[in-house]
């Protein structure tokens, strides 16, 4: 539940801002109080009357209404909160905020205040992917903004890929994470996960049976001890957590980048099934047979080893937990692999076929530690990435 918490709504313009209404809906259903800000490019698609009434509050729209002594100042408006959410959030609003820009009352708001600031971005998706929007969504995520979304899909434009606002119910999501006291709250965790897939060709590539399933369920526990988590997942089968800040990649390659991009951090946990190969003579165009029956010849180079680059980094966070998949000697290998990486803990899992936890929804791994080798007791996923979000959060307790 929401009760006695206040949330201040910045409805910005575009077709997604009718979902604001449901989401509306959904914070004063979960107990919520919502002031209501709406800027004048969201009042050219949902009324100031409809936002009113589902809020049940006065429905602010103007820098100058403020002004009047009468009324409640910007400064206080936006301190009563408990967070800022804007939803949906344009192109324009988001360049706004990364420049501190101060020139409407969404904006002026998001300037003036101390609260926690939730943002669900929605526009077009060359918009999202333009490297401006790229460099401003960097800057906000530096300053402590938290992202729930875009999501990808067909949009009301007519062209297909990430830039649909986020469902109401996973902005709930992440709404109760942001408002989340617990152990974590106020810590940056990036966790990887899922495979990588490398190409050969634009049409082929070479990739592993990860499911992503215990890096999501390490994020999702995580995110409920009440960290800030940046999401950086491969090709998963399993759908990314809500409320944390998702990152898709498709390469090794690009999984350095966005963690490198994401830090700094106070925990790292790198869970992905990184490909330790990429293929160094991929074609650009698509491989045909030429009728010879001669097969093409691959050649391969090392990908980067991102745990290793981090945990000998610069920005190392504090904490750098990595896995180990192995088949045979899982102790002892994942001991050496510790060393090796420079990482503070390896979870180490037997894969063998007959353990069946490839794939499963069960784990039964070995933390190794600079004081040794601890064995959990075969439990789901879920257990385990809750037992392992409180390790992390004592971990990081006394930093
Ligand atoms: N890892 C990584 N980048 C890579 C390869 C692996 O970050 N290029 C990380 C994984 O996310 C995991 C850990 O390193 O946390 C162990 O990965 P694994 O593939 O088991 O180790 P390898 O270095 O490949 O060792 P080996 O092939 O000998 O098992």
């Amino acid at each position: 539940m929401l009760t006695d918490k206040r949330i201040l709504l910045i409805i910005g313009g575009g077709i997604a801002a009718y979902k604001s209404l449901l989401l509306i809906r959904l914070l004063r259903g979960a107990g919520a109080a919502v002031t209501p800000v709406l800027t004048h490019a969201g009042a050219e698609f949902v009324t100031p009357l409809s936002v009113s009434a589902l809020a049940g509050e006065k429905v602010y729209t103007d820098l100058f209404d403020l002004t009047d002594e009468a009324e409640m100042g910007h400064i206080q408006l936006s301190r009563v909160a408990d967070l800022i959410v804007v939803a949906p959030a344009t192109a324009d609003l988001l360049a706004k905020m990364a420049q501190g820009r101060a020139d409407d009352l969404a904006s002026t708001l998001l300037l003036a205040t101390d609260t926690g600031v939730l943002v669900a971005p929605a526009m077009n998706v060359r918009m999202w992917e333009h490297a401006a929007t790229r460099r401003n969504v960097a800057q906000l995520a530096a300053d402590g903004v938290r992202f729930v979304g875009p999501d990808a899909g067909e949009m009301a434009c007519g062209e297909f890929g990430p830039g649909r606002l986020a469902e109401p119910e996973a902005i709930m999501a992440a709404i109760r994470a942001a408002l989340t006291t617990g152990p974590l709250a106020g810590r940056h965790v990036i966790v990887t996960s899922g495979p990588t897939h490398e190409p050969i060709d634009p049409v082929r590539y070479i990739a592993n049976r990860s499911s992503g399933a215990q890096g999501t369920a390490i994020a999702a526990a995580l995110r409920d001890l009440g960290a800030d988590v940046t999401f950086v997942t491969g090709p998963a089968a399993v759908p990314a957590p809500a409320g944390v800040t998702v990152v898709a990649v498709e390469t090794a390659a690009e999984m350095l980048a966005a963690v490198e991009a994401a830090l700094p951090a106070d925990a790292a946990v790198m869970a992905a099934a990184v490909a330790d190969w990429r293929v160094a003579n991929a074609a650009g165009s698509k491989m045909k047979k030429d009728g010879s029956g001669k097969a093409p010849a691959l050649e391969f180079a090392e990908n980067p080893d991102i745990l290793a680059t981090v945990s000998k980094g610069d920005a190392r966070p504090r904490l750098v937990v990595g896995f180990a998949a192995e088949t045979d000697d899982v102790v002892a290998h994942a001991t050496a692999k510790r060393l090796r990486k420079g990482c503070d803990w390896i979870v180490a899992n037997d894969v063998s076929p007959a353990t069946g936890i490839m794939g499963g929804t069960e784990n039964a791994v070995t933390v190794i530690s600079a004081d040794g080798a601890e064995s959990w007791p075969r439990m789901g996923k879920d257990q385990v990435a809750r037992k392992l979000a409180e390790r992390i959060a004592a971990a990081l307790k006394n930093s």
